[in-house]
């Protein structure tokens, strides 16, 4: 039967800062679906100093991209065990060959991307929200101090830790990793607008989505979620 059509594969695809994290975070929230993350996968390996971890470090925080197989190797350990799962990428594929990579390792188990979204922010939006971000390392989590202020200042609702500056986020870096988008990552647009339509009769397989702030965004990308997939279950905690 139709395997291919049963899971929601969905990229979040964006700008550095574009809000993937954010909307990601939201889906999960409010949808039976997982989210992997290759940035906070990525900083878990620099905190726990894994091999991985100790030849990211310098070039995450050089805000350039790490090799296309390092990538895949990390992906697919991951997305082995979620074959009965939703799930959604962020911060995967970065680079036309993470694409393809990605793409053949999916026609193997033979479900297809099911949706990109792309969150299409203006740049000047986005550096003014990266100067306000403070992220929990170990979770993940992100705040934003105008956005979406933590309950008490400068503590983690959850654990009631510490939150930090990510050190790729200064605006130095988040300059090159801006320019890194548009030289590596933005030709995946072209890719994705080439490829077959997605299951979802009549429509394409990229959707943009455009807005300055996320509340507008969520709308749309709730209503694109759920017209790909109708029978999608909302969690329990959704519902609180
Ligand atoms: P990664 O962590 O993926 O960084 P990124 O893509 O640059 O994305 P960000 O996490 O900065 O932003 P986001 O789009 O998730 O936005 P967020 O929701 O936080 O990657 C880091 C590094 O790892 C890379 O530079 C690279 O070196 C390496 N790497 C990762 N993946 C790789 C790959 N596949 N290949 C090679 N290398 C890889 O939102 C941003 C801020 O805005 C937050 O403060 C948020 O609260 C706020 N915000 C969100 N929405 C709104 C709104 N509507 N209004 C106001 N503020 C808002």
């Amino acid at each position: 039967d139709d395997q291919g059509n049963k899971f929601l594969r969905l990229v979040m695809f964006g700008k550095p800062g574009a809000g993937k994290g954010t909307l990601s975070a939201r889906l999960v929230k409010k949808y039976d679906i997982l989210s992997i993350s290759t940035g906070d996968l990525l900083r878990q390996h620099i905190l726990e100093r894994t091999p991985v971890g100790r030849q990211a470090e310098e070039i995450v925080a050089q805000g350039k991209l790490l090799p296309d197989e390092v990538m895949l190797k990390i992906v697919s350990s991951k997305l082995d065990h979620l074959r009965n799962k939703h799930w959604i990428l962020d911060g995967f594929p970065r680079t036309v060959g993470q694409g393809e990579l990605l793409d053949a390792s999916l026609a193997k188990q033979g479900t297809p991307l099911s949706l990109v979204v792309n969150l299409n922010v203006p740049d000047d939006v986005i550096l003014s929200r990266i100067s306000d971000r403070w992220v929990h390392l170990p979770s993940g989590r992100v705040y934003n101090l105008s956005y979406n202020p933590p309950k008490v200042d400068g503590f983690d609702d959850e654990t009631g830790e510490p939150l930090t500056k990510r050190p790729d986020d200064n605006p130095e870096t988040f300059a090159r990793r801006l320019n890194q988008f548009y030289a590596s990552t933005s030709p995946l647009l072209e890719y994705y607008s080439n490829t077959t339509p997605s299951p979802r009769v009549g429509s394409q397989l990229l959707e943009t989505l455009s807005g300055t702030t996320s509340d507008e965004i969520w709308v749309h990308l709730d209503a694109l979620v759920r017209s790909t997939f109708p029978n999608l279950k909302e969690s329990a905690t959704s519902l609180e």
